[in-house]
């Protein structure tokens, strides 16, 4: 069996150690930070995630996953290091920060004495893996670069990771390919489709992917700002387009638009990759996408400021949700933390109310005002905005939460609200790309 090894712990790092133990590997995660690492020992994950913590502990238990701090283990240890480490965006540019894929890299390569492929997961920017393949086998030539892009979503990580949509093996040579054949046999067992290809193709794949979600979610949401001065209805219009399947439904949801650790960066990051390679012109309309989906934030700020009668000076504003979507606790680029800041910018009192990320909304963003219930978040409010779609959120009666406010004001940021039965309970309802006039269904 082969012996495998994780670089990094975070959320892509601990998903695939544990998953890859499931499957009978065994795994060894390696992590710079030593609480975290303790952390992860003890059973414990520190990234929600459905499903995640229960597989740690039953992988932990039965001996095949473990961390460490020490990468001369991993080196002595794994037939397979995959790198897991995170990208985030530079501050100051769209430019992917890549110093934790190239610590771990220049911390591995100098250790190893063993043969060893070694597989790239992490979202980098085309060209970073022939670069990191020459600096392995320069350190060691025994080791094999491969890129094989993640495409797990937050809140089914487990799901994507052990039952993915394709396996994309970006390799050098057929032996690189063989070892990835047989790291993932379960899921290519269940029909899978492996797709060979060159390690360019590869990281770009990871790119495109996120490139055309994104657009996707921009293109609905730029037919909802039309809807808004047209007088339609974008929820009725992306019914319409996603029943044609040479379109499809899915990523057609119009609202407050995309947040979180990945879309945001990665397009922004292809963006200044293709402009360094000069072929900035080819994706041009990614500022575009990019600009649609950040003016989706500042509309909605505006919509609470004409509700308040064109003053936020001192209102009670009650803002739900903190997560960048519902089923996660990460407030990465989160657009309903955006909005938050916003309307405390325009002198609004704003308490926000999350069922999963309190927590780390209140590390990252200390100065705004926070509720532990819904009700407490809700009670005095002139203004309430729906800006992550939880469940307990789209569950709201207009009648329940009418007991609470101060005025009946609501904004359904997500479009995830029946408007006839709000404006029928007395509340003046506002939706992103619907139209007053044009609200005829839900
Ligand atoms: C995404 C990609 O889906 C995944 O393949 C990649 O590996 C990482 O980035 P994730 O960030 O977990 O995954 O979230 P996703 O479910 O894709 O949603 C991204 C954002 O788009 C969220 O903020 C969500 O609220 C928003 N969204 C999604 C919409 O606004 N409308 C939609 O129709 C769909």
């Amino acid at each position: 069996m082969l012996r495998l090894t994780v670089l990094g712990a975070g959320y892509l790092g601990i998903t695939h150690a544990a998953c890859m133990a499931s499957l009978g590997f065994d795994v060894l995660g390696v992590d710079t930070d030593a609480s975290r690492v303790d952390q992860l020992n003890a059973g414990q994950s520190p990234v929600f995630e459905r499903g995640l913590e229960d597989l740690l502990r039953a992988g932990l238990s039965a001996g095949r996953v473990r961390f460490t701090t020490c990468y001369r283990e991993a080196a002595a240890v794994g037939d397979v290091h995959f790198i897991c480490t995170g990208t985030p965006q530079q501050p100051g540019s769209g430019h992917a920060d890549l110093s934790q894929v190239q610590a771990c890299v220049a911390a591995l390569a100098p250790l190893l004495d063993r043969p060893c492929l070694v597989v790239g997961k992490s979202t980098v920017p085309v060209g970073t893996a022939r670069r990191l393949a020459a600096e392995l086998s320069s350190a060691y030539p025994g080791a094999e670069l491969a890129w094989n892009p993640e495409f797990l979503r937050e809140g089914s990580a487990v799901a994507d990771t052990l039952s993915p949509d394709r396996i994309v093996a970006g390799v050098t040579s057929g032996q690189g390919e063989a070892i990835l054949r047989r790291v993932y046999a379960g899921p290519l067992s269940g029909g899978t489709p492996f797709i060979v290809t060159s390690l360019e193709t590869a990281e770009l794949a990871k790119s495109a992917a996120n490139a055309f979600l994104a657009t996707k979610i921009s293109f609905i949401n730029a037919m909802a700002e039309v809807c808004e001065t047209a007088g339609g209805d974008v929820r009725a219009l992306a019914e319409i387009l996603g029943a044609d399947p040479r379109i499809g439904p899915a990523f057609l949801r119009a609202g407050l638009g995309y947040g979180g650790g990945c879309l945001p960066k990665d397009i922004r990051a292809f963006v200044a990759r293709a402009e360094e390679l000069g072929s900035g012109a080819a994706l041009a309309f990614l500022r575009e996408v990019d600009a649609i989906n950040l003016r989706r934030r500042a509309r909605t700020a505006d919509l609470a400021f004409e509700m308040a009668g064109g003053d936020l000076a001192g209102v009670p504003v009650c803002v739900l949700g903190a997560a960048f979507k519902p089923g996660s606790d990460d407030i990465r680029d989160s657009p309903a933390l955006d909005v938050a800041q916003i309307l405390t910018g325009m002198g609004a009192r704003v308490t926000v109310y999350d069922p999963a990320a309190l927590g780390n909304a209140r590390r990252v963003r200390p100065e705004l005002a926070y509720a532990r219930t819904l009700a407490e978040a809700a009670r005095g409010a002139h203004v309430v905005l729906l800006l992550t779609e939880w469940p307990e959120f789209i569950a709201l009666t207009p009648d329940s939460l009418g007991a609470t406010v101060a005025r009946r004001n609501i904004i359904d940021a997500r479009n995830v609200l029946d408007p006839r039965l709000w404006r029928e309970a007395g509340w003046e309802y506002q939706a992103l790309g619907v139209a007053e006039q044009a609200q005829t269904k839900c």
